[in-house]
């Protein structure tokens, strides 16, 4: 086990301890931070700006690459985020890439979704937006629409639209990846579905469907408006209902983020990275135990997805629930109660650092 520190502002050994936030209703609200997110933060940084103790953001979120939120965090918090500190949904969609090797897939969601594919290793991708805008007609609606399609993540768009980086009419598509919370829901519910019940090729009859991964599976998620939004499991929900009405076999799908606990588990390892790095000579991590840290913080705002998460991962995650997002109750919630329920991400690193240092 690692050393408890004898008072965390000197920092002699590695902290015993790390933490994870996550970020939608925790650090933000939309793009703002809230409840004193960047002064939490920066309680964990030495005065000459190196880390003292090993944290990391874990979030469902995503739609960009992880360095780019990086970037975004350490501009928002005024401190130096590194990318591996940031664990989206989609992170773990790097491990498929062998999978798919020269497939051609279609990657869903508002940010960058291709972009965060094609950094991962996949070759041929292509977002939604793209792809739908080779099939005419394919979307009857769409000349009703007043907004325009093909931002960000196409800066080609109109050239590409002429002249398809990938003969879509002959190539079926191989898989598709919800990388981010949908954004034109009528379209990708009429193209994935397509996609899926045609074996990957629009308009040519039924066949098997290509595999399915969402990022993540939340209802609903804390952003700016006062009450919670519809996250990417209600859009699972949607598809997964109309998928199932034109259709006879039901839709087959794999989601991640959390509350699996195998992303907790690949935090953990991530967060062991961390503190090797900071201190580079402390005792190489041992196979046969689980874990070096005695306690890993989840400090989340939704009972159903960071505190059920931290319930099924156990030993050595705890979890500290705030008011500041989907959670609001005056107790605790009494599905999934967490270990400690305090109002901000502040008063959670407060409650922390006194245990702990
Ligand atoms: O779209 C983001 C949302 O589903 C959850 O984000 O940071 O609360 O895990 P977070
Ligand atoms: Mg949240």
């Amino acid at each position: 086990r690692g050393r408890r520190l004898s008072h965390c502002a000197a920092a002699p050994a590695r902290p015993s301890f790390g933490i994870a936030f996550d970020i939608d209703g925790v650090i933000l609200r939309g793009r703002s931070p809230i409840g004193g997110s960047p002064q939490a933060i920066r309680r964990l940084y030495s005065d000459d700006g190196t880390l003292k103790i090993p944290f990391l953001f874990l979030t469902n979120g995503g739609g960009v690459p992880e360095h780019k939120r990086a970037l975004e965090l350490s501009d928002l918090l005024g401190v130096n985020i590194s990318p591996a500190q940031v664990v989206h949904g989609h992170s773990p969609y790097g491990d498929l890439v062998k999978r798919f090797e020269d497939d051609l897939i279609v990657a869903v969601g508002k940010g960058e979704p291709a972009s965060v594919m094609a950094e991962y290793g996949f070759r041929k991708v292509l977002s939604i937006d793209d792809y739908s805008s080779h099939f005419k007609e394919i979307d009857p609606l769409a000349p009703f629409k007043k907004w325009k399609v093909g931002q960000p993540d196409c800066k080609d768009f109109m050239s590409e639209k002429m002249h398809p980086p990938y003969d879509v009419y002959q190539e079926r598509v191989k898989g598709v990846f919800v990388v981010s919370d949908p954004v034109d829901w009528g379209r990708d519910l009429q193209v994935l579905c397509d996609i899926l019940s045609t074996g990957g090729l629009p308009g040519n009859g039924k066949g098997d469907q290509p595999p399915l991964y969402f990022s993540a599976d939340d209802l609903e998620y804390q952003a700016a408006f006062p009450s919670e939004r519809l996250g990417m499991g209600a859009f699972r929900i949607a598809l997964e209902s109309i998928f199932n009405q034109v259709n006879d076999v039901p839709l087959k799908y794999t989601s991640y983020g959390k509350p699996n606990p195998f992303v907790f588990k690949n935090a953990a390892n991530i967060l062991e990275k961390i503190v090797m790095d900071m201190y580079p000579n402390s005792q190489p991590r041992n196979e046969v135990q689980d874990h070096q840290f005695s306690t890993i913080y989840m400090i989340g705002d939704n009972p159903k997805v960071d505190i059920n998460g931290v319930l099924k991962a156990g030993p050595p995650w705890s979890s500290v629930l705030t008011r500041t997002g989907v959670f609001r109750g005056n107790d605790n919630d009494p599905k999934f109660p967490a270990d400690l329920v305090v109002d901000t991400v502040d008063d959670a690193i407060s409650c922390i650092l006194e245990k702990e240092c």
